[in-house]
C-alpha cells in the first residue's frame, strides 16, 4: 500500500516528514485510505487528489478563514459538529508572528482535534512570510495559505497585501516559494477572480499560471467575485460584485494539473453537494457555516464525506464545549480569553429554532455576571425546549432553492491563452 500512497502523494521535500510519520501509523491510514478511495469514486475526484496527514487533499469541504470569527473557540465548536470539515484559521499577519515569536502559542496553538486545519497568513514581505512559515512549522498545520483576497483598507490599502497582491503575480509566486521552502506541508493561495478593472478571465489565468510556475503551489481557493479596492467596504465586497462560478469551472478546465476550491455565496449543504457533483474539487463555505453551524456543518460528514458517524445533540456538544471553554478561560491573562469571547461562537447554534430569541436575551444578561461556561449554560439553557437541545440531525433538510451550478458550461470563457 505504501507504493500506492507514494504514487498519489506529491513528494515535494515538505511532505516527506509528514508521510514518514504517517507510514508508521499504517493501520490508521489503511482505513483513511479506503475511505479516500471511495470518496474519489463517489465524487469523481480529480486524479491529483491525495492524502495529506491522513486526510483527503485538497479539502472537499472547508470552513473559510474569517477574521474575528474562525478563532480557536469557533473552530473547537465546528470540530465538535463536523469531524471531517477542514478548518481555516482567521488570517494572521506574518509580521505579528515574527514580532511575537516569544508568544507564539497565543496565535498559533490549537488542539490536536482541530486537524485537518490550515493556517492562513497575510503579508507581502518575503522575508517575514518565510520566517512566519518557519515559526508555524512546529505547530503542524496541514496546509499554509496566503491571503490574496482581502480588500479591506488596512490590508489591501496601506498594508499592500491581501487582494492587492493579485496585481503582482510574480511577487506572489516568490512569496509562495519562500513559504513552501520553510514549511513541511502543502501551500495554497486564496484569491478573488480579479481586482478593480483587472478582471478578465485571461488576467486571472495569468495570475494562476505565474504563481504556479514560480512556486510549488498546486491548490488555489477561488472566491468567485472580484474585489473593488476603492468605494466598497469589506462587507460590500462580499456581496456587491457578481459571482462568476463559470470562471472557477473554466480554471479547472484550463489547469487540470492544479486543484481549485470554490468559494463565495454558498448557503447550504445542497449547494456544496451540487458543486462537487458538477466537478468542483472542493468547496469552501464562510458566512453560512458561521451563521448556521448546526445545519451547515452538521450535514458535512454524511452528505459530503459519506460517513455515518454517531450523531450528537446540541446538549451533548455544549457539554463538551463547556469542558474546553472552562479549561481555557484566562489562559493568556486575567481576561484572555473571557467568557464573552467563548460564548460568541455559540450564539448561532440555535439559528431559527424555537426559543432562540429568548435564549439570546437571557444570555445577554448572564454574560454580565457569569464567570464560567458552566454557570453560563446552567443559567441560560432552560430557555430552550428539550426538543431543540436533545434532537440530533436527521436526514438532510429539504431545500427548494435551485442549486446554482448547472448549465454553467455555456457561460464559460474561451480557453486560456498564455502570453508567456
Ligand atoms: C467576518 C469575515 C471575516 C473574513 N476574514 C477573512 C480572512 O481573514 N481571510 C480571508 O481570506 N477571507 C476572509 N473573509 C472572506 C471569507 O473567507 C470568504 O471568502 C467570503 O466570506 C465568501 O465566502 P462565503 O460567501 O461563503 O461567506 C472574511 C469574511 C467574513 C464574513
Amino acid at each position: 500500500m505504501c507504493t500506492v500512497l507514494c504514487t498519489l502523494i506529491p513528494m515535494n521535500h515538505g511532505n516527506v516528514m509528514k508521510y514518514q510519520k504517517s507510514f508508521s501509523m499504517l493501520n490508521g491510514i489503511s482505513a483513511q485510505f479506503k475511505r479516500f478511495q471511495s470518496l474519489k469514486k463517489k465524487h469523481k475526484m480529480h486524479t491529483e487528489a491525495c492524502l495529506v496527514g491522513g486526510y483527503s487533499y485538497p479539502p472537499l469541504f472547508s470552513v473559510a478563514p474569517m477574521m474575528d470569527w474562525t478563532d480557536n473557540h469557533f473552530r473547537t465548536l465546528a470540530r465538535l459538529i463536523s469531524r471531517h470539515a477542514w478548518l481555516y484559521t482567521e488570517m494572521i499577519v506574518a509580521e505579528t508572528i515574527v514580532h511575537q515569536k516569544d508568544n507564539l502559542d497565543r496565535f498559533l496553538l490549537f488542539s490536536q482535534e482541530q486537524h485537518p486545519i490550515v493556517l492562513q497568513i497575510g503579508g507581502s514581505n518575503l522575508e517575514n512570510l518565510a520566517k512566519a512559515a518557519e515559526h508555524a512549522n512546529s505547530y503542524s498545520y496541514d496546509e499554509i495559505n496566503l491571503n490574496c483576497g482581502c480588500p479591506s483598507g488596512k490590508v489591501a490599502g496601506h498594508g499592500c497585501f491581501g487582494a492587492r497582491l493579485m496585481f503582482n503575480p510574480k511577487l506572489v509566486g516568490d512569496a509562495m516559494a519562500a513559504i513552501s521552502a520553510n514549511s513541511s506541508v502543502p501551500v495554497s493561495v486564496k484569491c478573488r477572480i480579479g481586482v478593480d478593472n483587472r478582471d478578465s478571465y485571461n488576467e486571472l489565468c495569468d495570475f494562476i499560471y505565474t504563481v504556479a510556475s514560480r512556486s510549488p503551489t498546486k491548490h488555489f481557493i477561488i472566491h468567485a467575485r472580484k474585489a473593488l479596492l476603492n468605494g466598497l467596504s469589506p462587507a460590500e465586497n462580499r456581496k456587491v460584485p457578481p459571482l462568476k462560478y463559470e470562471y472557477y469551472f473554466a480554471l479547472q478546465r484550463d489547469f487540470p494539473e492544479l486543484q481549485f476550491t470554490l468559494n463565495g455565496g454558498i448557503t447550504c449543504i445542497h449547494q456544496v453537494d451540487s458543486a462537487i457533483k458538477e466537478g468542483a474539487s472542493g468547496v469552501m463555505v464562510g458566512r453560512a457555516a458561521y451563521n448556521n453551524p448546526w445545519y451547515v456543518l452538521g450535514h458535512v460528514d454524511r452528505v459530503i464525506y459519506g460517513v455515518l458517524s454517531k450523531s450528537h445533540s446540541r446538549r451533548q456538544i455544549l457539554k463538551k464545549y463547556q469542558g474546553y471553554a472552562d479549561s481555557v478561560i484566562g489562559r493568556y491573562g486575567s481576561n484572555r480569553p473571557n467568557i464573552r469571547q467563548l460564548v460568541k461562537p455559540l450564539l448561532n447554534l440555535f439559528h431559527s429554532e424555537p426559543g432562540n430569541g429568548q435564549w439570546k436575551r437571557i444570555a445577554d444578561t448572564a454574560l454580565r455576571h457569569c464567570k464560567t461556561m458552566k454557570s453560563f449554560l446552567a443559567e441560560t439553557l432552560a430557555a430552550l425546549p428539550d426538543s431543540v437541545l436533545d434532537s440530533t440531525l436527521g436526514n438532510t433538510p429539504s431545500n427548494l432553492e435551485v442549486p446554482p451550478f448547472t448549465d454553467l458550461n455555456s457561460l464559460q470563457p474561451p480557453p486560456y491563452r498564455s502570453n508567456a
